[in-house]
């Protein structure tokens, strides 16, 4: 079983980008620590992070060919892109994670056009958020 991690915009800074906020680990830690922990559960985890919004859409519609669960980060895309929550209602299922809580930020940050179709959402956790999804991800790829 694939599992797609998708980050978006300006979190390929991660480690260096406002660390109070997102931590002090980077894109790369963060990728390397993931394809291990799926490795430990069986998953093929496949991480990619971009700051284009066509290449997200693009890998978003590869997960829905794939029939692949994605967990998702979409950056700032998430409060206003429509165009990247029609193509992530296309994928089976995905799980929304923010490193940060977005609830105790600036109020344009509280809106999610990801939110209501997600399996599942994890906020503020930092870069553990992902861990979590993807131990969520696990359980509903096991059920299946
Ligand atoms: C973020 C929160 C967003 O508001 C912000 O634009 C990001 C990161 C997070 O992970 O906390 O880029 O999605």
């Amino acid at each position: 079983m694939k599992v797609y991690v998708l980050n978006g915009p300006n979190l390929g800074r991660l480690g260096s980008r406002e660390p109070d906020v997102y931590g002090a680990t980077s894109h790369a830690q963060l990728a390397e620590h993931l394809v291990e922990s799926g490795a430990v559960l069986g998953i093929d985890v496949v991480v990619r992070q971009t700051d284009h919004e066509g290449e997200m859409i693009g890998w978003l519609h590869e997960a829905a060919d794939e029939k692949a669960p994605v967990i998702i980060n979409a950056g700032a895309w998430t409060h206003y892109s429509h165009a990247i929550g029609d193509a992530a209602r296309l994928v089976p299922l995905y799980v929304e994670v923010h490193i940060s809580n977005v609830y105790a930020r600036e109020e344009f940050r509280h809106r999610s056009v990801l939110s209501a179709a997600a399996s599942g959402i994890i906020v503020g956790c930092g870069v553990g958020g992902y861990d979590l999804a993807l131990a969520h991800v696990a359980g509903l790829v096991l059920d299946a």
